[in-house]
């Protein structure tokens, strides 16, 4: 098992408080990744689930024990961090093997541990290799390995592969991805790669200035944002923001006026919002060529060709500056020369004055798809 369930967990350096009354459930088995801009208390909370860091009010509980005062060893928890931190005189196998020594386990038994951690990692050759001499996507399976044998109910990752180059990555991620299901443990991964947020969570965790700003499948914070903070977030390039009126609410959504020109946004409304300004939150992958529900003219000022899409920054009739579209890779498009573009009502966010999002009226038929994963086992 590896439940661990976050009561009112609040932690403060002198008078700053880091972390702010989290409250949060993770599932056994459940893949859960923790963003958030740099400072916002990330690795803070995984040393305090680890019990690297003591906790200064709230619960631990992990299997419904609460393990506040145990140390690190006896919370059942392995933390792998982005410095591999292995030791380099001794091989492959003895770095893997170390939580087992301190264990003082039979040698038949560790051997057998650190051969069956080396098989699952693809490690089986280099077991008689010193750290130096292997690749950083290598060294950090070694950190994995040496997380593995020490079996734990739950795994902390903290940025493990942001020191490893693109390809690797994605490489890494598919083995994580991979590692995860074969061991069924329970896993909780920081990151600021938005890709692997997106691909290897079952729930992500969005933190903002040490308070939870909104929990849920990937596809759910992407398409039903619950907030501005979450919406700028997810997503990239970053949605646009633009200020809109409110002008009516009826059964058939919010009717704004953007730039003169009405339109109905269907999500749920109040009464109270007419005649109150509003944000329109536009996905730069949504815009696309020519009119739509609502229409503008954009005029790039810088133009980005990714190859399979166009990346352009641009004024919107001659306003906002930076905004961003992203259209198709041989999107006919140049500096400085204005095109018609247009979004469906349907693709677009509204937000209140006090930025917390309309609730959009979106069928998420496959948000649930990470979380329907778990279940089934
Ligand atoms: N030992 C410490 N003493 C005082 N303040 C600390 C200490 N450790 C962290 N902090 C502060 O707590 C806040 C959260 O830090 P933390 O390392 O958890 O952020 P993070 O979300 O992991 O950021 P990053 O994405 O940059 O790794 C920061 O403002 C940091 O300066
Ligand atoms: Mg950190």
């Amino acid at each position: 098992m590896g439940q661990l369930n976050l009561n009112k967990v609040q932690k403060f350096y002198g008078t700053f408080e880091v972390l702010k009354s989290i409250e949060l459930e993770v599932r056994n088995g459940e893949f859960v990744v923790f963003v958030g801009p740099s400072g916002c208390g990330k690795s803070t909370l995984l040393r305090m689930i680890a019990g690297l860091d003591e906790t200064s009010s709230g619960d631990i509980v992990i299997d419904g024990k609460r393990v506040n005062d145990l140390p690190p060893v006896k919370r059942g928890i392995a933390m792998v961090f982005q410095s591999y931190a292995l030791y380099p005189h001794m091989t492959v196998f003895e770095n893997i093997a170390f939580p087992l020594r301190v264990e003082k386990m039979p040698e038949d038994k560790l051997k057998a541990k650190v051969e069956n951690a080396a098989r699952i990692l693809h490690l089986d050759q280099r077991l008689q290799q010193k750290p130096g001499l292997l690749s950083g996507g290598q060294r950090q399976r070694v950190a994995i390995g040496r997380a593995i044998v020490r079996e734990p109910k739950i795994f902390l990752f903290d940025e493990p592969l942001s020191n490893l180059d693109a390809a690797l990555r994605a490489d890494m991620r598919i083995e994580l991805a991979k590692l995860h299901k074969q061991l069924k443990a329970t896993m909780i991964y920081v990151t600021h790669d938005q890709v692997e947020a997106m691909t290897m969570a079952d729930r992500i965790v969005v933190l903002n200035a040490g308070e939870i700003s909104q929990t849920g499948a990937p596809l759910e914070l992407y398409h039903k944002p619950a907030n501005m903070f979450v919406a700028g977030f997810i997503g990239n390039p970053r949605m646009n923001m633009l200020p809109v009126t409110c002008k009516a609410v009826s059964d058939a959504g919010v009717e704004i006026e953007f730039k003169g020109q009405p339109a109905t946004i269907p999500v749920n409304g109040r009464a109270d919002l007419v005649g109150q300004p509003l944000t329109l939150g536009i996905r730069p992958e949504h815009i696309q060529f020519g009119e739509a529900d609502l229409s503008m003219n954009l005029t790039p000022s810088v133009i980005e060709r990714l190859g399979a899409q166009t990346v352009a920054y641009a004024s919107l009739d001659g306003e906002s500056e930076n905004f961003c579209a992203m259209l198709p890779g041989s999107a006919p498009i140049r500096t400085d020369e204005t095109v018609p573009i247009g979004i469906g009502a349907a693709d677009c966010h509204l937000f209140d004055a006090s930025g917390i999002a309309l609730e959009r009226r979106v069928a998420l038929t496959d948000i649930n798809v990470g979380l329907l994963k778990i279940a089934g086992g």
